[in-house]
């Protein structure tokens, strides 16, 4: 890729995915606008670009405020005088079961990844369409395409992204702008860095190509996007995730079967694990222990009656596309 001449706006890009994304640009020699909420970090991405020979001007600015957004992109207009990549990278996670979700953790992740990225797409295709040019990537997610338990707010986020993606493809194309979206799946970031290391371990296992991915495995699909080469590709969502998002159904992992005490090894792990996972998945129970102490009786059950390796449906009729599969010492329950 060659972005010389280029210049790229990329939100978010203090850290993670983002920080990537603007490096990647800037070794392809494109000047760059880093966007942050945290001055710091923003300045040393900054700092970092300018050491590589290309431009870099550092922006505090909150994606969610549309004022703060209209001055950011006028700091663009006078320090580079155009603007070619707009790369919509923000973005923050509030997880929570729906039941206790609060009103607040709901408009954060409204606000920040799906206001935000109206907000910046309004004023950079103000600019490009003068020019007739423009690369508009926004980094939607897994979740969005697959739900993911305790992320309503954060995957109905992500999934107005890429609705939003595909009109403005529509809308823009008239003034030959692109506009694609990328979606990671699980990531090393910052973002992911407070994933308990056992659920890292078991979403890791759920990705075919058996890694998680890096911020740069993003940074090349984003970079291909903005690239000429991609220039006949809009209104797109690429998933980059390792094969994660193939899957057509997810196992939830209950806990390690080879404990003595299992019906009370069950429910702990399973607690720990996330009680939410269960209640969010069987709404016909109205406590989670119970649910938790009929999955273990099932177990156990399984495990008296000597069947491994196959699907054992729980309650038929009432759990019907549900079921509890044993694999050497792991006891998942399974959702079609
Ligand atoms: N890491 C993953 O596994 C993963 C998976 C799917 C999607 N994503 C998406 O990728 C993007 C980057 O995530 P990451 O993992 O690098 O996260 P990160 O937390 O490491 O980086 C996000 C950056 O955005 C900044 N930011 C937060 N709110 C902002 C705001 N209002 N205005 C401007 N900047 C703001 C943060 O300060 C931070 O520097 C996000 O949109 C995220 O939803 C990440």
């Amino acid at each position: 890729m060659n972005f010389t001449g280029k210049t790229a706006l990329v939100t978010g890009s203090g850290s993670g995915i983002g920080k990537s994304i603007a490096l990647m640009f800037a070794q392809a020699g494109a000047n760059v606008a880093i966007n942050d909420v945290s001055q710091k970090d923003a300045d040393s991405t900054a700092q970092e670009i300018e050491s590589l020979g290309r431009e870099a001007i550092s922006i505090f600015a909150n994606v969610a405020v549309q004022e703060e957004v209209r001055e950011m992109f006028e700091s663009v207009k006078s320090t580079f005088g155009q603007i070619d990549i707009l790369v919509n990278n923000a973005g923050i996670t509030r997880d929570g079961f729906l039941m206790k979700m609060t009103e607040d953790q709901w408009d954060q992740v409204i606000d920040v990844n799906l206001k935000g990225v109206f907000n910046c797409c309004k004023f950079a295709a103000r600019m490009m369409s003068e020019r007739q040019y423009g690369k508009i990537i926004n980094i939607a997610s897994a979740s969005a395409q697959m739900g993911n338990i305790e992320q309503s707010n954060y995957a109905a986020s992500k999934g107005g992204v890429i609705s939003m993606t595909k009109t403005l493809a529509k809308e823009l194309a008239q003034f030959h702008i692109n506009v694609n979206a990328v979606s990671p799946g699980f990531i090393e970031t910052p973002m992911t860095e407070k994933v308990p290391e056992k659920v890292k371990e078991y979403l890791i296992q759920q990705i075919p190509l058996g890694r998680a991915g890096k911020p740069e495995d993003v940074g090349n699909v984003v970079c291909f996007l903005a690239s000429d080469q991609a220039a006949y590709v809009t209104g797109q969502v690429i998933s980059c995730s390792g094969g994660m998002y193939v899957l057509v159904y997810k196992d939830f992992m209950v806990t390690d079967l080879t404990t003595a005490n299992l019906s009370q090894e069950i429910m702990t792990k399973a607690k720990a694990f996330g009680a939410g996972v269960s209640t969010g998945l069987v709404n016909d129970i109205p406590s989670v222990a119970e649910l938790v102490s009929r999955i273990a009786s099932d177990a156990e059950k399984i495990i008296q009656e000597r069947i491994s390796g196959l699907s054992r449906r729980i309650e038929p009729g009432v759990h019907e596309r549900r079921s509890l599969r044993r694999e050497g010492n792991t006891c998942h329950l399974s959702v079609f």
